[in-house]
């Protein structure tokens, strides 16, 4: 099966990757999903929706700096290394990542996708127009929750909260790169959270291969056009990459 998943990609005229938060767990993330989720100790709607954040926005704060120190000095792994080879290697390779840790853009990727935004920047909540980097100095000192130098509002990280609609432009640009694709690697994703989870299958839907790498089972058909590789992502993205060893 994998030596068809190299040839596969070897051969692949617009080729495109779709990351979940499996893809940084071999360097040192966790997961939302899954057997030590994030999402089995805390409550979403309460630490990462727009409500939460305007009710109580000390906690959800303190939640994103625990996360943000937790992403502190985190180095992208050798499955990031090998897609960045891959996509210098075709000329071309789209990222669209669900992940707010930026180790894509990190590992030296171009055009990539962040389909839920980034939690390296903070804005204003009431967009005034004031945004800044989110640098563990100005996390280390900054008052809990941070506010606005320009209004005083608070402020907040720029990913997308639940409640929030995804950034247009990006969700669109995603759904006709899927549609367009004759190959699709998806990496690390339970594929549940819509209407991101949509664009593997809308890949399928037009007739392209999909690939996936997740030691877990998903929501992805079993079909002669998916081929599933119950193997971890740093593992199998180098082979993919035609990198065995090299990375
Ligand atoms: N390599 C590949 N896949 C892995 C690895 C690994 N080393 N470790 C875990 N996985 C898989 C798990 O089996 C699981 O299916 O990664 C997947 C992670 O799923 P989730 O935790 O649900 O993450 P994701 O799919 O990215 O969630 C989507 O949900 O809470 C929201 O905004 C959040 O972007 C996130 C969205």
């Amino acid at each position: 099966m994998i030596n068809r998943a190299i040839e596969l990609v070897r051969r692949s005229v617009r080729p495109l990757v779709f990351t979940g938060a499996g893809m940084s767990r071999e360097s040192g993330m966790r997961t939302f999903r899954g057997d030590d989720g994030l999402w089995k100790e805390y409550r979403p709607e309460q630490l990462s929706s727009i409500a939460g954040l305007r009710s109580d926005p000390g906690v959800v704060w303190d939640w994103y700096k625990m996360r943000l120190m937790t992403g502190e000095g985190v180095e992208p792994h050798a499955g990031y290394h090998a897609l960045t080879c891959l996509q210098n290697e075709k000329g071309e390779l789209p990222v669209i990542t669900q992940n707010v840790d930026g180790l894509h853009k990190l590992a030296g990727q171009t055009d990539v996708l962040e389909i839920h935004g980034s939690m390296r920047t903070a804005s204003c909540l009431e967009k005034c127009g004031f945004s800044t980097g989110l640098t563990p100095e100005l996390l280390h000192g900054a008052p809990t929750p941070p506010v606005c130098p320009s209004c005083g509002a608070v402020l907040r990280p720029d990913i997308v909260l639940f409640g929030e609609p995804l950034p247009p432009k990006i969700i669109s640009r995603s759904y006709e790169l899927a549609e367009d694709c004759d190959l699709i690697i998806v990496v690390g994703t339970s594929v549940q959270v819509w209407p991101a989870a949509g664009i593997p299958f809308a890949a399928l839907e037009n007739g392209a291969i999909v690939i996936e790498i997740n030691p877990a089972q998903t929501e992805l058909p079993q079909s002669e056009s998916v081929i599933s590789l119950r193997r971890k992502a740093g593992e199998i993205l180098p082979l993919l990459a035609g990198l065995k060893g090299k990375v």
